[in-house]
């Protein structure tokens, strides 16, 4: 019986397969690398010295995606794959819906056809738009602000509304905060396209002489240097707690939502200045005017993930920044071309 992880040599998606090979499970990989490359199996490989069950394909390839469930004895899937910028998003609202919703429609149709009721959901703290409070528990209002959120807030709509219907499915879904860093071998890490939306791959390669110099997006927040604060989380943590989230799944049924996050908020200064402590690199960083759509302050409540699922971060701020800093040395051009 094998797990299907769908969107499985992405940033998240990678981490999660070496800590799932590790543990010996059985598992079948399907990617169409519009947000990774085929050299990530390799490393994969490298990692873990194990070969992967892999198909190319595209969940709004239907039959193609039909094909993994006629060769392999599919009966749970850890679903990852999806399009994630917010910005490119609000750009091409269409293109997020076609994907990331006719997508996971022709999965679940998929995965109801061949009897694998259970699935552990990608989902995203974006779902909780501007919260009133932080720490952040999983019964606060959820609320989109933009077409990525959008289809994150359906994704979790569509599930809960599956596993309402038909009792015998189980639907786990993490709300992943902030994930940062690589894995401790540097042979895998977040590889964005073209110049990084997101804070830590920027600095990353501020760090390594890539990019100038950090913009510093917004000193008025209401927080404690007044520039944003985020939950940051280690990749690595973040993928162990897909292990014990399918354990759980295997275990369960109904619909659970779990806040994946340290319980911990860092502000852009602090992780700056974390990063040129553990490094000894200096990251040069102009103030600019707040990014649209941002938020003050987001960080996790995690106690329902630390009881309900035994899962605690174990990685604190500067092994983030070491991790992160190993990759990007490592990999100066990502995965390249
Ligand atoms: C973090 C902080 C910025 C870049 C996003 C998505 C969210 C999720 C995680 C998918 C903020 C500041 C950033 C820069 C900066 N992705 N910043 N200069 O916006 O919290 O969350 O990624 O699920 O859906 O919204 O992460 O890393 O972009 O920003 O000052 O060059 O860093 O203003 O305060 P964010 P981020």
């Amino acid at each position: 019986m094998s797990v299907l992880i769908t969107g499985g040599t992405g940033y998240i998606g990678s981490h999660t397969v070496v800590e799932l090979l590790k543990m010996g499970r059985d598992i079948v990989v399907m990617d169409n690398f519009v947000n990774s490359k085929p050299v990530v199996l390799e490393r994969l490989r490298e990692i873990t010295g194990k070969t992967l069950k892999f198909y190319c394909t595209d969940m709004l390839d239907r039959s193609g995606m039909e094909v993994i469930f006629r060769e392999n004895k599919i009966d749970s899937c850890i679903h990852f794959a999806g399009l994630k910028a917010v910005g490119e998003s609000v750009e091409k609202p269409l293109i997020y819906y076609s994907n990331n919703i006719t997508g996971t429609l022709n999965l679940c149709e998929l995965l109801i056809k061949y009897g694998a009721k259970k699935i552990v959901f990608s989902s995203s703290a974006t779902v909780y738009g501007k919260p009133a409070t932080v720490p952040i528990r999983e019964d606060f209002p959820l609320s989109a602000v933009n077409p990525y959120g959008q289809t994150k807030l359906m994704i979790e709509r569509i599930l809960t509304d599956i596993a309402a219907a038909d009792p015998t499915w189980t639907v786990t879904i993490l709300r992943y905060f902030n994930p940062v860093g690589a894995h401790i071998s540097g042979k895998i890490g977040e590889d964005p396209r073209g110049i990084p939306n997101n804070l830590m791959p920027y600095i990353t390669q501020v760090a390594s002489g890539r990019l100038d110099y950090l913009k510093v997006y917004g000193s008025d927040y209401a927080t404690h240097d007044g520039t944003g604060v985020r939950d940051y989380i280690h990749i690595t943590d973040l993928a162990r707690a897909h292990l014990k989230a399918l354990d759980y799944t295997d275990n369960h049924t109904g619909t659970e939502s779990f806040n994946i996050g340290t319980g911990k908020g860092y502000s852009v200064l602090d992780l700056v200045k974390a990063y040129e402590k553990v490094t000894g690199k200096k990251i040069p960083y102009e103030l600019a005017p707040r990014r649209p759509g941002d938020i003050d302050e987001c960080y996790a409540d995690p106690a329902k993930a630390n009881r309900i699922l035994g899962w605690r971060a174990e990685h604190g701020i500067e092994d983030m920044c070491r991790d992160a800093d190993r990759w990007q040395s490592r990999n100066p051009n990502g995965y390249g071309e």
